[in-house]
């Protein structure tokens, strides 16, 4: 039997938006065990924190309590630009609104994370002709984002997340602007990158995305339900 490795370790995660007014529980008290290799999809209504969630795990924002343990580091523990680190060569994201660069090329848009993380030119070209393939848009190298439908456009995002060879994707509500027949596509994506390894946390309000490949969870009002 093998023996599932944990990936993030969360205790007692709060994230609560304090003002002047009122208090928000954004995310209210989570623990949960994430392995390599798991495709979570987190299933919730809007408004229930699954952003907030998702962008704590990614390292955008900070807990206000408990702890998120990723790999044995605990997140609380480093500095801006270790998170900063981290984001550039461990996480990958994907928004719902794509995030391409207009003034870059699909395969610019690809290499943009791999010039930020200064690798060469000649490995950056490689390894996005190489995704550019796996995700069928070779052909469209050299076209510019408004010149892309929106499931073109997500499929870019999936690439560029994976320039770096992240081990855990975080996609939040990544087909939440397509179509039923766009979204299937990019779901399939998704499924065939978590086979090949990698772990997957997506967050999502619609229920026919979710397939028995997932472990799915439910937020509600920022609390987890397995
Ligand atoms: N920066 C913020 N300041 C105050 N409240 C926020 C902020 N971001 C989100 N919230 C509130 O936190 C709750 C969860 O929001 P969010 O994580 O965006 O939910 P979801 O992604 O599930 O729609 C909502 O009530 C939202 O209004
Ligand atoms: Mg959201």
């Amino acid at each position: 039997m093998t023996v599932k490795q944990v990936l993030y370790d969360l205790q007692q995660v709060h994230r609560w938006y304090e003002s002047s007014v009122e208090v928000v529980k954004a995310v209210d008290g989570v623990d949960l065990q994430i392995f390599k290799g798991d495709f979570i999809a987190v299933f919730g209504p809007s408004g229930s924190g699954k952003t907030t969630f998702l962008n704590l795990l990614a390292g955008l924002d900070k807990a206000t309590g408990g702890s998120i343990v990723f790999n044995d580091v605990n997140l609380n523990d480093l500095s801006d630009s270790a998170i900063c680190d981290l984001r550039r060569h461990e996480i990958g994201i994907i928004f719902q609104f794509y995030n391409m660069h207009p003034s870059l090329t699909t395969q610019e848009n690809v290499e943009y994370p791999m010039l930020i993380a200064g690798i060469p030119a000649s490995q950056r070209s490689q390894r996005a002709t190489e995704l550019l393939k796996e995700i069928g848009l070779l052909d469209k190298k050299d076209n510019f984002p408004a010149e892309l439908s929106g499931g073109e456009k997500q499929r870019v995002g999936i690439a560029r997340a994976l320039t770096n060879e992240p081990q855990v994707i975080i996609a939040d509500e990544p087909t939440g602007d397509l179509d039923s027949e766009n979204a299937e596509e990019i779901i399939n994506l998704l499924l065939s990158v978590n086979k090949q390894g990698t772990t997957i946390v997506m967050v999502t309000h619609d229920e026919s995305l979710l397939t028995e490949d997932m472990r799915i969870l439910h937020l509600i009002d920022g609390k987890i339900f397995g």
